[in-house]
């Protein structure tokens, strides 16, 4: 990511300086304050998210599930909020420790050996495997964090291409709209 900004601030034309920025600053407001809360409101129809589960936020940018997840688990439950970008990491530090949430551990990507097989209840990715290039691999990854019957929940415009990506890993269980629910 680092190197992705360099060369947008040192090689792109002004122009598209412009679009790069007011997407940065764009794209936050309308997560936390618009798409965030419908996708949360979903949670709670679907009853994905429960007291006590262990949680793993794949590619959790800066926390705007993280924190939610955190409050539902609760002290019983762990959320651990992974991504590629450290500057996502810090943030979402922050944030949880404005919040007052302490069931929080984040984890750069380079450390997901760490998370323990079988050792996570759900894992959420949202409007994260877009932008994964090794998508079995990192699902493959995915699979062995899982629980047996763990949930993945995968939220992505990608939708039913989707499918071909967890092709004997996982087992659809429910779709609502670009909301995927799987099975291990
Ligand atoms: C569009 S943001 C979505 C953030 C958050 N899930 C949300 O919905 O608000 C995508 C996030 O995925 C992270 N990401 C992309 N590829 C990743 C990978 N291979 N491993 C971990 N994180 C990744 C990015 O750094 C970014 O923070």
């Amino acid at each position: 990511m680092a190197d992705i900004e360099i060369y947008l601030k040192e090689k792109l034309n002004p122009l598209y300086r412009v679009w790069y920025g007011a997407w940065v600053y764009w794209w936050p407001l309308w997560r936390s304050y618009i798409s965030g809360p419908k996708i949360m409101k979903k949670w709670t129809e679907l009853s994905l998210v429960k007291e006590g589960q262990y949680f793993l936020d794949f590619g959790c940018g800066t926390g705007d599930f993280t924190i939610p997840a955190a409050r539902i688990v609760g002290r019983n439950g762990k959320v651990f909020a992974l991504d590629c970008n450290p500057k996502q990491l810090e943030i979402v530090t922050k944030k949880a420790r404005k919040a007052g949430v302490n069931n929080i551990e984040t984890i750069p990507s380079e450390q997901q050996d760490n998370l323990a097989d079988e050792s996570i209840d759900i894992v959420w990715m949202c409007d994260v495997i877009h932008e994964i290039r090794a998508k079995r691999e990192v699902l493959e990854e995915v699979y062995r964090v899982l629980k047996n019957r763990g949930t993945l929940i995968i939220y992505d415009s990608l939708k039913d291409k989707v499918v071909n990506y967890t092709d004997g890993l996982f087992t659809l269980e429910k779709q609502d709209g670009k909301l995927m629910k799987f099975l291990k």
